[in-house]
């Protein structure tokens, strides 16, 4: 671990809203991390247009140009070395990392997911929601296991569900809140803040004061 700042690999497959959110945090002069480096499995993902624009070195690991995943993964976690990351931030990356992989980053993958975990894993979460009618959605940062976003629970934010909600003004409303509490998981992750305790997470309680855990629509920021 260096005596600086956290480096952070964030991992992409997309649009790249909460890499930017991370980006943003970054530029913070009192934020404990800095993003090392992005890298996208898709090649025109326009995460890797923020990251340029924010000078964070950017690099394409097409997961379409290897035959095996354990060649895919190695390519990734060669970058990953190269840019000396210490933690790896999933934000919109849409493969599942293997066991082997997590390993050489013990305790140290994050991801972000659009809901209230356990509930509604996996692709289209906020449709998911949609359709078996919950009245509150919400998101959550956890720490990833080799299960389909199943790890250890870091901070949720929760996000009402309104009688005229589609898929898109659903997930537009969760983003929202996605893009405040990456950077306080990341916070409190790489400060030590929170740590894993089996499968939960215990957290700081003196950290969380009037900001998370547990986020809510009115709580203060
Ligand atoms: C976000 O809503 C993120 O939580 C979700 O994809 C979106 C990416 O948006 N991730 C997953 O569903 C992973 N299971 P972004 O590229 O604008 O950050």
């Amino acid at each position: 671990m260096s005596q600086g700042r956290a480096r952070l690999g964030v991992l992409v497959s997309g649009s790249g809203s909460n890499l930017q959110a991370l980006l943003d945090a970054c530029a913070r002069e009192d934020f404990p991390a800095e993003v090392a480096c992005v890298v996208s499995n898709v090649p025109s993902a326009f995460a890797l247009e923020r990251a340029r624009k924010a000078g964070v070195r950017a690099e394409v690991v097409d997961h379409k140009a290897f035959g095996a995943k354990a060649d895919f993964e190695g390519a990734l976690r060669e970058v990953l070395r190269d840019a000396r990351v210490e933690w790896v931030c999933l934000a919109g990356f849409m493969r599942l990392l293997s066991a082997d992989f997590l390993a050489h980053f013990p305790g140290r993958v994050l991801n972000i997911h659009p809901s209230l975990l356990p509930s509604f894993p996996g692709l289209h979460a906020p449709k998911q929601a949609l359709e078996r009618g919950v009245k509150v959605a919400g998101c959550t940062v956890h720490y990833v296991d080799a299960g389909t976003d199943s790890g250890p629970i870091i901070a949720q934010a929760a996000v009402p569900v309104l009688p005229d909600d589609d898929e898109k003004a659903l997930a537009a409303r969760i983003l929202v809140e996605e893009h405040q509490l990456y950077p306080l998981a990341v916070r409190l992750a790489v400060t030590g803040k929170v740590s894993q305790d089996g499968a939960r997470t215990r957290v700081d309680a003196q950290a969380t004061t009037g900001t998370l855990a547990l986020r809510s629509p009115g709580m203060p920021r």
